[in-house]
């Protein structure tokens, strides 16, 4: 039986159970309490609490404003709703780049506050100390690399990223660095399919894709756009389930219909 099948509830050693046996792990994002039952009742292996939030739930249009504070209050939500998944909980912009003392304490922070299992920070060497330190607290950190939406601005476009042999060569000495401090996965985000391969093949810690190609060993996507919440957005890499955009907007024209028309309530809707 698959391990995803056997466990009740799933661990970071389950993860990597699961990449030793060549199994897939299966992640999407959550913001909410009623998102993340959902999910968590389809057998989804891992919730991260994206700082995506920003982008899907406060209609910013980078990652960047949103706070420590608002990110607790998702992570809060998702954790009262989940009996199975791991939650990983982002730490968003400005909570740990810089100053490893921060870093400590905005770990410390969403794991008491939230109930998260896990937290997830953007970068490789640069931010070493603060991963060392949130570490030694006894906290799992996922790693995330290739494109970095809290760094848009010094990248510039969130174009794919390590094309070039230099950049290449800086993330696979990254994941490294990631796997010898002891981060449990690392995600890559939009980076070559080969590149993102060869990582996998290095490491013995899960490997995580978006826009990564299919030789990593698991996926993640943002649950909007996966479901087609988000219409406009479309990249390449992303496999679109249902269309919801359209689907509730038909619904709720259905409705405004039935009120403007007094069909709604009926007899039977009423007391
Ligand atoms: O914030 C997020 O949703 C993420 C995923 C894109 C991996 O970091």
């Amino acid at each position: 039986m698959s391990v995803h099948k056997q466990v009740k509830k799933v661990t970071t050693h389950v993860l990597h159970a699961m990449k030793h046996r060549g199994e897939k792990i299966a992640m999407l994002t959550a913001y909410d309490f009623s998102m993340a039952r959902i999910l968590d009742a389809a057998g989804i292996d891992i919730l991260l609490v994206g700082d995506s939030a920003s982008n899907v739930m406060a209609g910013h249009e980078t990652t960047l404003p949103i706070t420590l504070d608002q990110m607790i209050y998702h992570a809060q939500s998702v954790v009262r709703a989940v009996d199975r998944a791991l939650v990983v909980a982002d730490l968003p912009f400005g909570s740990y780049q810089g100053n490893s003392k921060r870093a400590l304490d905005s770990a410390i922070r969403i794991m008491k506050e939230s109930g998260a299992h896990a937290v997830k920070m953007e970068g490789g060497a640069e931010i070493e100390e603060s991963i060392r330190r949130i570490l030694s607290a006894g906290v799992p950190v996922m790693g995330h690399l290739g494109l970095m939406p809290q760094s848009i601005y010094k990248f510039g476009t969130y174009t794919v990223r390590a094309k070039e042999d230099e950049e290449a060569q800086k993330l696979i000495e990254d994941a490294m660095l990631l796997e010898k401090l002891g981060c449990f996965a690392i995600v890559l985000e939009k980076i070559p399919a080969e590149l993102a391969k060869k990582v996998a093949e290095a490491t013995k810690i899960p490997i995580i894709g978006i826009g990564a190609g299919p030789h990593v060993d698991g996926q993640v996507l943002v649950t909007h756009d996966m479901l087609g919440i988000t219409k406009d957005f479309k990249p390449r890499f992303l496999r679109r389930y249902l269309e919801l955009f359209d689907e509730m907007q038909n619904a709720t024209k259905r409705y405004i219909n039935d009120v403007k028309t007094k069909d709604f309530p009926n007899d039977r809707e009423q007391y």
